[in-house]
């Protein structure tokens, strides 16, 4: 049996080719996702084998998602595969960042450490791959930044035509510049992420163009890696909590189905729990895990927070997300501008760093142990989403004073930093200095 398309409601389940250009099942609308015949073998023998491809030169050994292609087997061939060698970020202990956060220890997996700088690779690699199998020529997004960065480079890699949509005025500064200068046509349009959103669905038919998004599947195949790469790097021993940051869902639809799959095949004995954390103003998911009927998510009409890459009303992949939550008996949580504020620079202060929306984590973790919901000795891999380097603004405006909240409040900076202007002077500066 070849990999196919399935529709992932439980009353619908049915079955497309997997080289049909679909974005929801065409029978019910729900969302699609791409299923396999289980890889033969004992699970001692794929873990030797990806082991063994890390000391390999061949590119798709290099990258950190086409070395575990066996749970990702939707492509008969890999000759066209465009990598970046994507992947392949590390795991940080942050001890600080463990204090701060309630904890005795931290693992932090930063996805920030990508070609592009986001988590984003990891999916796009796999969304443009099935894009040139397809014969596509245009490819194209809606992106509150990072995916529109990501997708400007795998396409342009690829030598397709890359398309991206962006809210005017409402993604960073250093994400639009990689759009740019990875050769994006970039439309900077006059609406929120949700409404750019259903606008581009109508259009990809029209303009025959083939949809990166995250509701595209093959993107969720990439994203599934992150959590196959942090268990082989940890020998496959099993956190308690996986902590993430929630905005379209994408990835917490892709770790679910990648923990689900590992322990299906017997490459882990257990599922580690979910933590999802949103931006308080722009957590329908929150809304939605604490609601009494959780069958439709109440979509935030507008969303706000100063961590703009989650900063999203209408999640498309909820209903996925809500499952892999569930399955995992997981959590969602949500957090205020000034607790990711100052948990983004505590992880800076370890030496790390991460943008906005990757601190939400942090903040949720903290919440988290001190409601007892997280114990203090737990096994947590927090992952940070972002390089450090995406949003540099923010950075200068929390630390040098004026970062205020959507709402106009402003935000105490408990870790600023400044710089100090001082005189060229050697005894002025020695001064300074505590000599
Ligand atoms: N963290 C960062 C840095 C992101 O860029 C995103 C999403 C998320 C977290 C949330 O992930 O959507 O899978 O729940 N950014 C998208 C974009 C929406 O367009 O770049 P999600």
């Amino acid at each position: 049996m070849p990999a196919e398309l399935a529709c992932f409601e439980e009353r619908c389940r049915a079955r497309f080719p997997i080289a049909q250009i679909l974005y929801n099942c065409p029978r019910c609308g729900g969302l699609l996702e791409a299923v396999y015949p289980a890889p033969e073998g004992h699970p001692s023998v794929w873990k030797q084998l990806w082991r063994e491809r890390r000391l390999s030169n061949e590119p798709l050994d290099q990258s950190g998602v086409w070395r575990y292609r066996e749970l990702l087997a939707f492509l008969d061939d890999y000759r066209r595969v465009v990598t970046l060698r994507e992947g392949n970020t590390p795991l940080l202990d942050a001890p600080r960042a463990a204090r701060y956060g309630g904890l005795d220890r931290i693992t932090f997996k930063h996805q920030g450490f990508n070609p592009t700088g986001s988590f984003k690779d990891n999916g796009m690699t796999c969304g443009v791959a099935q894009a040139i199998r397809l014969g596509a020529r245009r490819v194209a997004c809606v992106s509150t930044g990072n995916t529109s960065a990501s997708m400007a480079a795998y396409a342009s890699a690829a030598g397709l035509d890359p398309v991206i949509f962006i809210p005017h005025g409402n993604i960073s500064f250093g994400k639009l510049a990689q759009a740019l200068e990875y050769g994006a046509r970039t439309l900077q349009v006059e609406a929120n992420f949700d409404q750019i959103l259903a606008l581009v669905r109508q259009l990809a038919d029209r303009l025959g163009i083939y949809l990166l998004n995250s509701i595209n599947p093959f993107r969720i195949e990439g994203q599934k890696t992150i959590m196959v790469e942090m268990m082989d790097q940890r020998d496959w021993s099993v956190p308690d909590w996986v902590v993430l940051p929630g905005g379209n869902l994408g990835n917490t639809s892709a770790f679910g189905k990648a923990l689900r799959e590992m322990k299906e095949l017997g490459l882990i004995p257990r599922l580690p729990r979910l933590a999802v954390v949103q931006a308080e103003g722009a957590a329908p998911f929150f809304d939605l895990y604490h609601a009494a009927d959780r069958s439709r998510l109440q979509a935030v009409p507008h969303p706000e927070t100063l961590a703009t890459a989650i900063k999203i009303g209408d999640p498309i992949s909820w209903p996925k997300a809500l499952h892999e939550v569930l399955t995992s008996r997981g959590v969602v949580e949500k957090v205020a501008e000034q607790e990711i504020a100052d948990a983004k620079a505590v992880i800076g202060r370890c030496g790390i760093g991460c943008e906005p929306a990757s601190a939400a984590t942090l903040a949720g973790i903290r919440k988290l142990t001190a409601a007892g919901i997280i114990a203090a000795d737990a096994d947590v891999v927090a992952v940070l989403t972002g390089n450090v380097l995406k949003d540099p603004d923010y950075i200068h405006r929390y630390h040098t004073g004026p970062l205020s909240a959507p709402d106009g409040s402003p935000i105490q900076a408990a870790f600023a930093n400044p710089p100090r202007l001082v005189a060229a002077d050697a005894n002025r500066i020695a001064a300074l200095l505590g000599e």
